[in-house]
């Protein structure tokens, strides 16, 4: 660091848990970017002030995460359209005091399913489980890849239909109840676990009878505490391709640093470190 050093970092309220400052500045350093990235402290009622902050001091980007990704939306200049569609900012781009706000999480789920379990969504049949924040985030960048359909189904079935609802038609989202999910598990091509079932320490939850899984297809699961949750290890003993949560994360920070410096992310040392920081 010296007087030259550009600023990045993450706003959230917990915060110290979070791997994005170690991911990031290893980032940094594999691209031999003069830049450094804190973790932050922000509580509800000083959001305002910490965007403020971000406008006064100069950073050129930073990571918003729970619980200000909505309420941040407030505090920007402009916001993409993938963020409007998700209804949350994760990431701020500050483009000579301009803020910008995106969403990387969908987009990041998105590149991670396609680099590590399926390459090609176009024409799949996707079964999305759970109507949550998680799920809004994902949905409008999986419709970006023209699958077939996407059928979301969730616990509380009038959730299911109020998210699929509030994206236009030609997205071919729509809402299945829970009692139709079984036929639709044993059709679909990709089955995702947007729902907190499995999460740790409720790590042998199943969000789905796995059996209704069709041997070949993929499943997949936002989760990454477990790495590979139950789910994903029953659904691995019938013959499916699984895909955790972990990628989600890395390449969420990857399209960060990727708007942020317009560079490639190294993507391998990134998730290198994260691994390593788990141990
Ligand atoms: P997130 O932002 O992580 O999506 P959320 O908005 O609280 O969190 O959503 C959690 C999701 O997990 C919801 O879809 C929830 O279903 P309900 O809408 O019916 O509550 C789902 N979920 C949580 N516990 C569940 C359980 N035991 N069985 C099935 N679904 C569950």
């Amino acid at each position: 660091m010296d007087s030259h050093t550009v600023l990045f970092g993450v706003i959230g309220d917990p915060i110290r848990h979070s791997k994005s400052p170690i991911m990031l500045n290893r980032a940094f350093r594999e691209r031999g970017i003069n830049g450094a990235y804190a973790a932050f402290h922000v509580a509800p009622g000083q959001l305002e002030h910490a965007i403020a902050g971000v406008r006064g001091l100069g950073f050129r980007g930073l990571n918003v995460t729970i619980p200000h990704k909505i309420e941040v939306m407030s505090y920007l200049d402009e916001i993409s359209e993938g963020a409007k569609a998700a209804g949350a900012v994760n990431t701020i781009v500050n483009d000579n005091g301009r803020l910008i706000g995106y969403n990387t999480d969908g987009i990041g789920y998105v590149r991670s399913l396609k680099e590590e379990a399926e390459p090609n969504l176009a024409g799949k049949t996707i079964v999305l489980l759970g109507a949550g924040g998680a799920a809004r985030g994902i949905l409008w960048a999986l419709a970006q890849e023209n699958p077939a359909s996407i059928l979301v189904a969730n616990r509380t079935e009038s959730k299911a239909a109020e998210l699929s609802a509030s994206f236009s038609p030609d997205l071919r989202i729509s809402s299945i109840p829970w009692s139709e999910l079984r036929d639709a598990c044993r059709a679909a091509d990709v089955v995702i676990n947007t729902t907190s079932v499995g999460m740790s320490p409720n790590i042998d939850a199943l969000p789905i009878d796995p059996s209704w899984l069709k041997p070949g297809s993929v499943a997949s699961d936002l989760i990454y505490n477990p790495l590979k949750t139950a789910f994903l290890q029953q659904a691995e003993l019938i013959g499916c391709r699984v895909h955790g949560g972990l990628g989600m994360f890395i390449y969420q920070g990857a399209y960060a640093f990727e708007f942020w410096t317009g560079k490639s992310a190294p993507v391998d040392a990134m998730r290198a470190v994260v691994l390593e920081s788990f141990v």
